[in-house]
């Protein structure tokens, strides 16, 4: 059975007071949920916001991104090995802003993946179409094509451990959410990929969390779609009220 996920990526924003402030302000207003809900936060407060979720129950804490290799002369990179010890149970990999400012490929991203894995990280796969994809109606094949790239190396096992976020890039921090048919489209396509390859009941295993502009205006509309098992939150995760309102429409 598929997991129903919340997941905030903050990206490089707030300090080290206003980001243990928004983690003490939403664990506090937060109920008993059924849902996972994830805070993915700057390297930097990885080890202090650890310490603040200890206790809740389906808390989970991920980074925005790690190195491929175990570990070495790779200066200014993070490994696997090193969010494990500070207790980093997800880590987002080939988020859209990666791939474009940081040239992240799918060959890249797949290592990334492979060494996550490894270390029992649980890989949240971002995957998604610029706008010009989407204008020429190329938007599945291309999605298709990433998530095979990135993904389907992997043995069945491993593959259902993944979490998959699909986020049009014209969506992204634009105030532009797709429809939630759109939304569905994809995530469909996405589940009917993975069955061809790994068999249904392998597809029905992986989460596909849908992000771009994702707020509490239009979460339940989102979420309640059959396909959408969540939502990776951007913008609205660095609000405790928004954040908490749209975990409180997934359940
Ligand atoms: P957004 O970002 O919710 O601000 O659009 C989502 C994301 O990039 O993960």
């Amino acid at each position: 059975m598929r997991k129903q996920v919340v997941a905030g990526n903050w990206k490089m924003n707030t300090d080290l007071e206003s980001a243990t402030a928004l983690v003490k302000d939403v664990v506090d207003k937060l109920g008993r949920v059924k849902c996972e809900v994830i805070f993915g936060v700057p390297y930097v407060y990885l080890q202090a916001v650890s310490k603040l979720i200890k206790s809740k129950k389906n808390v989970f804490l991920a980074a925005q991104n790690m190195h491929h290799e175990e570990s070495g002369a790779f200066t200014g990179e993070i490994s696997a090995k090193m969010l494990r010890s500070l207790d980093v149970s997800h880590v987002i990999i080939g988020h859209s802003e990666r791939r474009e400012y940081n040239q992240e490929g799918n060959d890249l991203i797949a290592k990334k993946v492979n060494k996550a894995l490894e270390h029992n990280l649980v890989p949240i796969f971002c995957c998604g179409e610029p706008l010009k994809i989407r204008e020429a109606n190329r938007h599945v094949g291309y999605v298709n094509k990433q998530i095979k790239q990135g993904l389907f190396h992997l043995p069945s096992d491993k593959l259902s451990k993944v979490i998959i976020a699909y986020e049009p890039v014209w969506a992204i921090g634009t105030g532009k959410t797709a429809s939630s048919q759109q939304a569905q489209e994809m995530h469909e396509a996405i589940r009917k990929l993975i069955s061809r390859s790994y068999g249904p009941s392998i597809a029905d295993e992986v989460s596909i969390l849908y992000g771009g502009s994702c707020n509490p205006g239009n979460a339940a509309e989102l979420f309640g779609k059959a396909d959408v098992d969540g939502g990776l939150i951007g913008g609205a995760s660095l609000k405790a009220n928004d954040f908490l309102s749209i975990i409180d429409q997934l359940g």
